[in-house]
C-alpha cells in the first residue's frame, strides 16, 4: 500500500491578504496533514498563492503599484500568517514562480498541439470577482451570488478548451467513485451540472486586455485564462521540490463550494488531456459567514487571522474553527462564541486540568501503575472520524475523554489522598489524549508533552509514561 499522503488546499488570489476563510481551509487541512504523519505516512502538503489574472492586475493599478511589487508583498503576509497559524506545509507555490510559468506554457503548447485548444468566437458571461464564467442559471436577478455585481458578457475571439469532449468520461469517473466528491451531496450537485451539458470554455484573454498573466506559447497575443494557470499549481508544486513521482496523484484535495464546479469539471478535464492521473478526492466543506453577514470588503467585516491570533492565541483560533463548523457544512464566524468556548472548554477542561494535574505531581511525585482511563476505544472512534472527515466530531470526542480525566480526578481527589498512583493514572492519559489532540492544537499538545516528559508519537501511545520529575506547567490558556 502507499505510504504516502499529498493533499492540498486552493491557492489564494493575492489581490488581498489573508483572512480568516483562507485560514480556515488551511488550517482544516494541516489537521488532516498532521493526522496522516502521525500514523507514520509520509506527508506532502501544499499551499500557495495565485497571482495572475485582471483581478490582482486591477487591485494593483488602484494601488498604485507594479503587479509584481503587490504579488510580492502579499504572498508573504500569507507565508507569515500560515507560520503564525503553525501550518506545517511542505511548499508555498506561486504562480509567478519562473518554473510554474514554463511548466504552464508547456501544458498549453501540448494541449494546442493535441489539438484539445483552438481558435473560435466566445460569448459568456463573465465574474471578475470569481475569475469565473458563469452560466444564465448560476445567476441570481442577473447577478452574481457571492460578489452581487453583474458580470461582464465577453464577446470575443478566443482560444477555447474542449471541455465538451470530457463530459462522458468524467461522468463515468465521478459516478464511479474512481474521481471521488464529498460530501455526498455535492457529488449529485455535481453530476447534475456535468449532466446539463459542458460546453468548451474559454481559455485566453487579449494582452490588451489582461496581461498580467501567462502568455499563450503559440500566440503572443493573448495570456491564458487564470484557472488554467492556477490548477497547474497541484503539479509544479511537487515538480519544484523533485517529488512528483512519489506523490502524484493527490490523495486529497480540500476547496469550499465555491470553486468546486471548475475543480470538478476543468481541472480533471486538463488532466486527461494531458495524460495525468486524476487526484482521488475532492473534499468540498462549507463556506461561513461572519455573524450572519458575508464577509466582504464593502461591509468592512473581514477578519484578519493577524488580529485573532493575537487577540486568542493560534490554538484557540484552529480549536473554535474546527470545533465549531462541522466540516462540511455551512456556518457562521463570531468572536463572542469564540471567547465563550475558549474560556469553558480550552481554559477551564483542559487548561485547568494540566495545571492542576501538574502541580499536584510537582508535588507529591507519580509511581507507576495501570491505567484504568483507557484511550483504545476513543482512539477507534477518532480514526473512525477522521476516515470520514468529521473533524469536528473527532475534536468532541478527544474532549469528552478530557471530561473523563476530569471526573477521574474529581472522584479520587488525589490533592486529599496524596495517592501517587492516582495522579499517575491521571497524567497518562493526559499523554495518550495529547497525542491525538497533537494535529488540532500542536502547540498546546508539544506543552503538554514538555510537563509530562513525553514524545508526541503514536508509539507513545501503547508505552508507558515515564517516571520523572514533573514542574507546575504555564497556563495553557488566559482566561478572557
Ligand atoms: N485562486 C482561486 C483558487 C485556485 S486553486 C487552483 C481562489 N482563491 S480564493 O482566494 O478566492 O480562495 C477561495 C477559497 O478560500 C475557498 O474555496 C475556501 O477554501 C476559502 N474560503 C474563502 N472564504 C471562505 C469562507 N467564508 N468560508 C469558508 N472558506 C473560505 O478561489
Amino acid at each position: 500500500m502507499k505510504n504516502t499522503f499529498y493533499i492540498t488546499v486552493p491557492i489564494y488570489y493575492a489581490n488581498a491578504g489573508p483572512h480568516v476563510g483562507s485560514a480556515y481551509t488551511t488550517i482544516a487541512a494541516d489537521i488532516l496533514a498532521r493526522w496522516h504523519r502521525l500514523q507514520g505516512k509520509e506527508v506532502f502538503f501544499l499551499t500557495g498563492t495565485d497571482e495572475h489574472g485582471q483581478k490582482i492586475q486591477e487591485e494593483a493599478e488602484k494601488s498604485g503599484k507594479s503587479p509584481k511589487e503587490f504579488v510580492d508583498e502579499i504572498a508573504k503576509e500569507f507565508q507569515q500568517a500560515f507560520k503564525l497559524l503553525n501550518i506545517s506545509n511542505d511548499n508555498f507555490i506561486r504562480t509567478t514562480n519562473k518554473f510554474h510559468e514554463k511548466e504552464v506554457k508547456e501544458i498549453l503548447q501540448e494541449l494546442y498541439d493535441k489539438k484539445y485548444i483552438y481558435k473560435g468566437f466566445y460569448e459568456a458571461y463573465y465574474c471578475v470577482g470569481c475569475e469565473q464564467y458563469k452560466t444564465e442559471s448560476e445567476l441570481v436577478d442577473g447577478k452574481c451570488p457571492l460578489h452581487k455585481t453583474i458580470p461582464e458578457l465577453r464577446k470575443e475571439e478566443s482560444y477555447l478548451f474542449k471541455l465538451s469532449a470530457f463530459q462522458d468520461k468524467l461522468l463515468n469517473l465521478i459516478k464511479t467513485g474512481k474521481f471521488n466528491i464529498l460530501p455526498k451531496n455535492r457529488r449529485k450537485e455535481i453530476i447534475t451540472f456535468i449532466e446539463s451539458g459542458l460546453k468548451d470554455i474559454s481559455i485566453s484573454r487579449l494582452k490588451e486586455k489582461v496581461s498580467w498573466g501567462i502568455e499563450l506559447p503559440f500566440d503572443k497575443k493573448y495570456t491564458t485564462f487564470v484557472w488554467v494557470d492556477a490548477f497547474w499549481n497541484y503539479l509544479t508544486g511537487l515538480k519544484e521540490k523533485k517529488v512528483f513521482d512519489k506523490f502524484w496523484p493527490a490523495n486529497l484535495q480540500i476547496m469550499a463550494k465555491d470553486i468546486i464546479r471548475v475543480h470538478a469539471t476543468i481541472w480533471p478535464a486538463l488532466l486527461l488531456a494531458t495524460g495525468n492521473k486524476l487526484p482521488e478526492t475532492l473534499f468540498v466543506h462549507g463556506y461561513f459567514t461572519i455573524n450572519g453577514e458575508k464577509m466582504s470588503k464593502s461591509l468592512g467585516n473581514i477578519i484578519s487571522p493577524f488580529y485573532l491570533v493575537e487577540r486568542y492565541g493560534v490554538d484557540s483560533l484552529r480549536y473554535f474553527l474546527i470545533r465549531n463548523i462541522p466540516f462540511g457544512d455551512d456556518g457562521d464566524f463570531s468572536e463572542s462564541t469564540l471567547i465563550e468556548r475558549h474560556n469553558n472548554e480550552l481554559a477551564n477542561k483542559l487548561g485547568n486540568l494540566v495545571s492542576r494535574l501538574s502541580t499536584l505531581a510537582e508535588k507529591y511525585g507519580i509511581e507507576k501503575s495501570n491505567s484504568k482511563i483507557k484511550i483504545d476505544e476513543t482512539y477507534k472512534k477518532v480514526s473512525a472520524y477522521f476516515n470520514n472527515y468529521e473533524l469536528d466530531k473527532a475534536l468532541a470526542e478527544i474532549f469528552s475523554f478530557i471530561d473523563k480525566i476530569n471526573e477521574f480526578l474529581q472522584k479520587s481527589k488525589p490533592w486529599e489522598t496524596h495517592d501517587k498512583k492516582v495522579l499517575y493514572e491521571a497524567a497518562s492519559a493526559i499523554k495518550n489524549i495529547s497525542i491525538l489532540l497533537s494535529p488540532f492544537l500542536p502547540e498546546t499538545a508539544e506543552k503538554i508533552a514538555k510537563t509530562f516528559n513525553f514524545n508526541i508519537s503514536l508509539d507513545e501511545l501503547n508505552n508507558q509514561l515515564k517516571i520523572s520529575r514533573i514542574k507546575k506547567s504555564d497556563i495553557l490558556f488566559k482566561k478572557i
